[in-house]
């Protein structure tokens, strides 16, 4: 995919402090429509704050946020129209226990879309459908397993209809065997071309869906490039022994 395909999102001179914290340092990153941005590095990198400041869960301190070429990133911006755009997956799921699956996904449908039940169901099984779940419509998270919690979760993300979908290391919270069905949905929604942000440590899902692969240290990007460059042939030292970690775990 060449550089003059059209960003749909692009994040420039982006910092981030927490207190005295630099955690953002004038980072760059630019997300072409319809592709799978990989991002890895060390645990404090400041991968989860890039990741929150594309749709406004963290503000930047500076920086610009450009979505479709606006910036978003500006006083009186509707983040939550923001958030519907571009969804998020988190690690944790984070789904209401004491609702269904179908209720899980419906209640943005109704309560920030304001569509009516019927409306906000037919969407809502449609998204189910589209991970696999729609036969757990009427289960609790308690009574799904992990993989299949964050399946839904996924699903309540489609059901907004978002143009870009940032994973949070989504499949670090479950047991081995329940990650493969979370990675097939992950690459069944790259294959029907949405736009997504993956952060996470599943090399061999990178190097299979990934279009461009970024490694972040110390709040910065200090390499990128495709996934085979970045994961096989790394030039920068700090990359090759993460990824000399990863293999040894
Ligand atoms: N809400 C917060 N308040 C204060 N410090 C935070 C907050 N979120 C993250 N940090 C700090 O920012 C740095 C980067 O964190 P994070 O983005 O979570 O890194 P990663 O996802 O790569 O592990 C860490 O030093 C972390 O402690
Ligand atoms: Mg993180």
């Amino acid at each position: 995919m060449g550089n003059s395909s059209p960003a749909i999102l692009e994040l420039k001179n982006i910092h981030k402090h927490f207190g005295a914290n630099h955690v953002l340092k004038d980072v760059d990153l630019r997300v072409q429509s319809g592709s799978l941005v990989f991002i890895i590095g060390p645990s404090g990198s400041g991968k989860s704050t890039l990741l929150r400041c594309c749709n406004l869960l963290e503000t930047p301190d500076s920086g610009r946020v450009l979505f479709k070429g606006e910036d978003i990133n500006l006083k009186g911006v509707d983040v939550n129209l923001v958030r519907q755009k571009i969804g998020m997956v988190f690690q944790s799921f984070n789904l209401y226990p004491h609702m269904n699956a179908l209720s899980n996904v419906s209640l943005a449908l109704r309560k920030v879309l304001k569509l009516s039940s019927a409306e906000s169901q037919e969407l809502s099984l449609a998204a189910l459908d589209r991970v696999g779940m729609r036969h757990k419509a009427d289960s609790l998270p308690s009574e799904l397993s992990g993989g299949q919690q964050q399946r839904v979760a996924i699903a309540r993300s489609l059901a907004l209809k978002p143009d870009i979908l940032l994973f949070d290391e989504p499949t670090s919270a479950l047991d081995p065997e329940l990650v493969g069905g979370v990675l097939k949905v992950m690459r069944e929604l790259r294959e029907s071309g949405m736009t997504m942000v993956v952060v996470s440590h599943e090399m061999s899902f990178a190097k299979a869906a990934a279009d461009h692969a970024v490694f972040m240290d110390q709040g910065k990007i200090i390499e990128e490039g495709t996934a085979s460059q970045l994961f096989e042939n790394p030039s920068n030292a700090r990359v090759k022994e993460f990824l000399a970690t990863l293999k040894h775990d």
